[in-house]
């Protein structure tokens, strides 16, 4: 059984959704995890909890990871470790000489070091490039390094979302609602992974949704998932049967791409906003609740009666171009 360390502020709380100018065919509930702090904030910091104990338990002094050059991750991988004393090394796939805003700006105040590749290397080359990096820091006497992937997506970070959906089902008793379904933006797809898991582990059989925001739907069903799964099995040392049926993933909201916006769907965010005082970001959470909007209001999803988000986080990805793109600048 892993331990974890306990640095998120949770249970975060679920809430209704009420909207001034638009009607419904389901109840909408949030899953506040973007409450679950201010820098260790969102899905990641549950995934650090397990990732983190881990670490300190095995006298890592060096984290390596990696993401985008606004990832979330690996800003919440460079505030946890400046919080308890660790190395943050990040590979970050961008421009050296962009102005530091958001994400990036926190792990340079939180003392990260940060190495920039292309976008090719990134999606090519990361693994090896992590692990000569984790080989140089080695070499130096004292060093022990922990490899950690994009979005922290393993299995020991998915037990984070085993722990957010036993929470989902004590509220669920609290509250007096069943929740059919749970949609989550899935990108490296650990926190989706935890909630697939999480939902036969406990013999339920909600419908666990992932909005991919970055990777085809096929990539997420056929690669992404089924590795987690499995070694989430062999450290709870289970035989629960998973098929490809577990994973529902919708397609079709990356829209421009990752990290891209159409004037629409920043609009769509915008007027969300307004009406919930619910802060949603332009690269994932509000991709995922445009997927919801869009799904409800066209039919799609006439059998579903109690909608939860499960949202995490990303506030931060309201960067100076999103700023612009959205008041026309
Ligand atoms: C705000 C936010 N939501 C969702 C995700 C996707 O989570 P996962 O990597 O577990 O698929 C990320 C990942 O970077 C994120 O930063």
């Amino acid at each position: 059984m892993l331990k974890k360390l306990k640095m998120a502020n949770t249970p975060t709380p679920i809430e209704k959704i009420q909207l001034v100018d638009a009607d419904l065919p389901a109840n909408l509930y949030v899953k506040r995890d973007d409450l679950t702090g201010i820098g260790l904030t969102g899905n990641k910091v549950r995934k650090l909890e397990y990732l983190m104990k881990k670490a300190l338990d095995e006298g890592v002094t060096d984290v390596v990871t990696c993401g985008s050059i606004q990832s979330n991750h690996c800003r919440a991988t460079s505030l946890a470790c400046a919080k308890l004393g660790l190395k943050a090394n990040l590979l970050l796939a961008g421009d050296e000489n962009e102005p530091k805003e958001s994400n990036n700006f926190l792990d340079y105040v939180s003392g990260a070091t940060q190495r920039y590749i292309s976008r090719y290397d990134f999606d090519h080359n990361r693994t090896e490039l992590m692990e000569e990096w984790a080989k140089e820091i080695e070499s130096k006497e004292g060093h022990k390094t922990t490899i950690w992937p994009e979005g922290a997506s393993c299995a020991v970070g998915s037990f984070g979302y085993v722990d957010c959906y036993e929470e989902i089902l004590e509220q669920e008793e609290k509250m007096g609602v069943e929740f059919d379904t749970i949609v989550v933006t899935t990108g490296s797809a650990g926190s989706f992974a935890g909630l697939i898991y999480a939902n036969k582990k406990f013999g339920k059989d909600k419908d666990i949704v992932g909005i991919t925001i970055s990777y085809p739907a096929q990539r997420t069903i056929n690669e992404l998932v089924p590795p987690i799964l499995e070694e989430m099995k062999e450290y709870d040392e289970t035989d629960l049967e998973f098929t490809t049926d577990d994973i529902h993933v919708i397609d079709g909201y990356q829209g421009l791409g990752y990290a891209k916006n159409t004037m629409e769907e920043l609009e769509f965010m915008r007027d969300f906003i307004s009406q919930t005082g619910i802060i949603i970001d332009p690269v994932y959470t509000g991709k995922t609740m445009y997927a919801i909007f869009n799904e409800l209001m066209n039919g799609n999803w006439a059998d579903k009666k109690n909608v939860l988000f499960l949202h995490t986080g990303g506030a931060f990805g309201w960067t100076r171009e999103k700023i612009d793109q959205l008041q026309g600048k």
